[in-house]
Order: structure tokens, then C-alpha cells, then sequence
């Protein structure tokens, strides 16, 4: 695992910015995986500018989102779907059809599950996968105690996730109990993995994730199987890891 250690959260999203563009760069037809929550909203600010002032152009490229909220449809407010838009795709020159987030309202959900990982398989994988990680290690929806051998699946939210994504709903009653997820198995199918991590919340997360030791109670602790993968950390982030 390679670790790049920088000063704050803006320096992270230049940093994870320059290697984004660069996979463009270096193959314009790039499948990339991204993730939503508040840790790549600098990244996106950062491409969306890189459009105009780097001449960065996303119209071969591919997107593959790694979660939806089930029940949500694609044009409700606080779907993936609707905040990708918002905070990326549409501010970027890219096909909207070739941006691709599980269906929260397709049925049965793991028929839906079936098609998303299908999907994957054949425009994919990501050639570079964007992660962001929970206080509990969970990356996507995979919450603790989920088998490596996960594909994309459909997951009961946790008491703690919910809260903390409650914070993007009106009360935390609204927030959505499932979600789809690519598994941890889809996930370590990309060719690069790009996990960002800022500020002190996290800093237990990224201590327990450096340790090393792969365990299904910290879902990340699987990324350790994967070959190449990069960690950009702040340090808020790193300071007990330090
Ligand atoms: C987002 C996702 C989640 C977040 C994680 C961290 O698509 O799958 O795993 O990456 O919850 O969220 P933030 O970035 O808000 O701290």
C-alpha cells in the first residue's frame, strides 16, 4: 500500500484530483469508480475546474458509483444518484448514460443487485476506484462483519451509519434503513484503489486500517489484499497513526 501524507483537506482533493486527471490522461476511454459522503467533495470541485482550466475531458469516460440508498429514487433529493449529479456529473463533459449508480427502486433488489455487478464485469472494473471510510471501517455500505467474498448486495444500515448520514436528511427517521452496495469482492476487482481520509473523526479508522491485520470487523482491512492501493491521508487523519 503506498501512503501520501498531506497537510489538510484541500492539499488531499489536489492531490487525489492529480492522479484522477492523470488516469484520464493516460487512457481518455478510463472506467472510475466514485463514491459519495462529504470526503470527495473537494476531489469533485477540484475535476469539475480541472474540465476548464487543465482541459480535462470526460467524453469517453466511464463512471461506476459504489452505493444507493434502496427506496430512493434517482431524482429524489437525497439519492446518490442526485447528489453525483449535483456535485460532479453534471458539471462535467460526460454522457450521462455512461455514468452508472445502482437503481434504488428497482425490484426485486437482488435482481437489481445481479445487474449492477454484471455491469461492472462488463464496462468494468473501475480502473481506478475511489474510496472514502467510515468511523467503523465500512467502505461503501459494507458494513462491519461483511464477507470478503461480497458482491454487490443489498445491506441493513447500521444504527451508526444511519446517524451519521443523517445530517444530509431532515431528521434521522428519514434516513433510508437499506442500501445497495457494490460487495468488498466487487470493489477488489479494480485495477487501483484510491482511499482518501480526512480530519481527526477518522483518525481511529486510519490508526486501526495501518495496522494491517485484515479482519471482516474493519471492512477496509480487506483493501490490504489488493495490490495497489493508495492511501491520501491529512493530518488530522494520520495524527494517531503517527
Ligand atoms: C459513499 C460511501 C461511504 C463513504 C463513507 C465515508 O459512497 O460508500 O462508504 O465513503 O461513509 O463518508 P464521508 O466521506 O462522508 O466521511
Amino acid at each position: 500500500m503506498k501512503l501520501i501524507r498531506v497537510e489538510n483537506y484541500k492539499e488531499m482533493s489536489s492531490k487525489a484530483a492529480q492522479l484522477v486527471e492523470q488516469q484520464i490522461l493516460d487512457n481518455p476511454h478510463s472506467v472510475l469508480g466514485l463514491a459519495t459522503g462529504s470526503t470527495p467533495l473537494g476531489l469533485y470541485e477540484q475535476l469539475i475546474q480541472g474540465v476548464s482550466e487543465r482541459g480535462i475531458s470526460y467524453r469517453h469516460v466511464q463512471t461506476i458509483n459504489l452505493d444507493e440508498y434502496q427506496g430512493l429514487s434517482g431524482d429524489h433529493p437525497n439519492s446518490y444518484r442526485h447528489f453525483m449529479n449535483e456535485k460532479l456529473l453534471g458539471h462535467i463533459d460526460i454522457s450521462l448514460e455512461n455514468t452508472h449508480i445502482p437503481s434504488g427502486k428497482s425490484l426485486p433488489v437482488e435482481a437489481e443487485c445481479q445487474r449492477y455487478e454484471a455491469l461492472i464485469d462488463k464496462i468494468g472494473p473501475p480502473h481506478l476506484q475511489m474510496l472514502g471510510m467510515g468511523t467503523n471501517g465500512h467502505i461503501g455500505f459494507n458494513e462491519p462483519g461483511t464477507l470478503e467474498t461480497s458482491l454487490t448486495h443489498c445491506v441493513k444500515l447500521e444504527a451508526s451509519t444511519r446517524s451519521s448520514n443523517a445530517r444530509f436528511f431532515s431528521d434521522r427517521d428519514s434516513v433510508p434503513t437499506h442500501a445497495i452496495t457494490m460487495g468488498i469482492q466487487s470493489i477488489l476487482k479494480s485495477e487501483q484503489i484510491l482511499v482518501l481520509a480526512s480530519g481527526k473523526k477518522k483518525a481511529q479508522a486510519v490508526k486501526r486500517f495501518l495496522e494491517g491485520h485484515t479482519s471482516k470487523d474493519f471492512p477496509a482491512s480487506f483493501l490490504w489484499k489488493h495490490n495497489h492501493v493508495t492511501l491520501i491521508v491529512d493530518s488530522d487523519a494520520y495524527s494517531l497513526a503517527a
